[in-house]
């Protein structure tokens, strides 16, 4: 699907069907005013309806396409981008269900978000709400509409300039969720480890960035037995990947992101139950949204320097699995009781965190489908948020909250960390029932040092099957790839 910006006025594109949007408690536009009774519509947000015009609605200073997409857009008051993102869900989704390929739509709401951001906005509902994993499907399905959108087509009637840099941003953020969604729904036997880490490969070529692979022998040398501990189970080899855009320089800020990568999590020794099982191919959602970033960045060509770290295996029962019981030591010489070999995530972080140490970095960010406990505390609208540093999380939150991605801070008092003590080694992987979210955020907290660091658990947001915003269809969401690279964006200088 292509998105392009064009100058002028919907109503002289000769497009198949063009969008007017209209407020709430206002009047209607008078290009539409003679076409609908006013008692008909009232411009409740996200309302659409058709409007097919006769020959001489058609003929000037009317339509220059034949069918006008109506749609409402709420309470004026209430716009904001959030809005617009799911207003152009909507009508990507509305446009296809006509069976149409192409639409062209004003810049719905700019007088309220101003051009750029509403072009963003605008582009990137499109497109993440277009978004669709199909590329299993060989029979016709009757819920599924055959075409696919071809053109969007948006109409800016001035700042051309600001609207094609909104657009732009826009197009760049869906590619990278788009992304990490494609990572998170293929089946496990595609997305192993080894794919995650041709996925970043390919980013590095696209864009010029460095990209290191290290294999079993490097991951040993380094001193990664967490990471190694829990890839023994597991016949597909795991992969540390760095990916790395930018360099250090002097006065630009370096940021480490770390995702979690278990490519399919049987919980190991300590087996999970079989019901949903299958949900389990989303166990890499946090090295999704690190790799979906990047793809972002490069695309945006963000002047600061990226790090992005994944710790990738599957996590399985085979006969040389880890067990309960073991003990494994991490990159930074912490040793760790192995309690449970289903908080495998924790163990692979370890080393992943250890080894952004070496980076000197400004922050460190971690996202992670960690725990149980997070979609229980928080359900499925936000992140846990965890940190040693309350100026960075007040960074993540203020990104947040234009993003769309929320988060929700959890506390990491001393006390926690108490909780993941072990009798006989440095640490143990859980800490019990109690405050799951929180004690595995803990023992996270041992592998940073005291660099700035946020932990992000997105067990609760990384999937969706019920569809609760229009941008986000069934299955994996690409949860942190608009947080991440708005985040990035602000500390880069860069502005909207
Ligand atoms: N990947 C799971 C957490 C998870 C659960 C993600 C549900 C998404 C949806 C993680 O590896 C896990 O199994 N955590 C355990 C930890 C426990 C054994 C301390 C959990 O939450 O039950
Ligand atoms: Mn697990
Ligand atoms: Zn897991």
């Amino acid at each position: 699907m292509q998105i392009r910006v064009v100058q002028g006025a919907v109503a002289q594109q000769a497009d198949a069907i063009v969008v007017v949007g209209t407020w709430a408690n206002e009047e209607l536009p008078a290009s539409v005013a003679g076409l609908i009774e006013a008692s008909d519509w009232s411009g409740k947000y996200k309302k659409t309806t058709v409007l097919y015009l006769g020959a001489q609605a058609t003929g000037i200073p009317a339509f220059a396409s034949r069918r006008v997409l109506l749609v409402g857009l709420g309470k004026r008051e209430l716009w904001n981008a959030e809005r617009a993102r799911i207003i152009g869900a909507v009508l990507a989704q509305r446009v296809r269900d006509l069976g149409l390929t192409s639409y062209s739509l004003p810049l719905l709401g700019s007088e309220v978000l101003g051009v750029s951001r509403s072009a963003e906005a605008l582009s990137e509902g499109a497109l993440l709400g277009a978004y669709r994993f199909d590329g299993f499907k060989t029979l016709p399905d009757d819920f599924v509409p055959a075409v696919a959108l071809e053109q969007v087509t948006l109409v800016a009637e001035a700042e051309l300039e600001a609207a094609e840099f909104g657009s732009k941003w826009g197009i760049a953020l869906a590619h990278g969720v788009n992304l990490a969604r494609d990572l998170g729904n293929n089946p496990p036997i595609v997305a192993t480890p080894t794919y995650l880490a041709e996925a970043a490969q390919t980013i590095a070529r696209d864009y010029g960035m460095t990209c290191l692979v290290l294999d079993h022998d490097q991951q040993k040398e380094l001193g990664m037995g967490a990471l190694i501990g829990v890839a023994k189970g597991a016949a597909e080899p795991a992969k540390f990947i760095v990916l790395e855009h930018g360099q250090a320089e002097p006065g630009k800020p370096t940021i480490c992101l770390v995702g979690k990568g278990i490519t399919f999590d049987t919980g190991g020794i300590s087996i999970k139950p079989a019901d949903n099982m299958d949900k389990m191919k989303m166990d890499m959602q946090g090295a999704g949204a690190v790799i979906g970033t990047m793809e972002a960045v490069g695309r945006l060509k963000l002047p600061i320097h990226v790090v992005a770290l994944v710790a990738a295996t599957e996590n399985m029962p085979g006969s040389n699995a880890y067990k309960p019981g073991d003990i494994l030591k991490a990159m930074n010489g912490v040793t760790i009781e192995v309690l449970n070999t289903d908080a495998e995530g924790r163990l692979v972080l370890a080393d992943a965190l250890s080894y952004a140490q070496k980076y000197n970095p400004d922050a460190i960010i971690d996202l992670a489908t960690l725990t149980g406990a997070c979609v229980v505390a928080l359900g499925s609208y936000a992140a846990g948020a965890m940190t040693n540093n309350p100026a960075l999380l007040q960074r993540v939150q203020q990104a947040a909250e234009g993003s769309g991605d929320r988060v929700w801070e959890l506390p990491l008092w001393d006390e926690y960390r108490r909780q993941v003590r072990s009798d006989i080694a440095d640490i143990k992987n859980t800490g019990g029932r109690n405050g799951g979210a929180i004690t595995a955020g803990a023992f996270l907290s041992h592998f940073v040092g005291d660099y700035p660091w946020v932990h992000l658990d997105i067990a609760g947001v990384a999937w969706t099957e019920d569809q609760p915003k229009e941008y986000n269809p069934k299955g994996a969401t690409g949860y942190g790839v608009r947080l991440l690279t708005e985040l990035l964006r602000e500390w880069s200088g860069v502005s909207l």
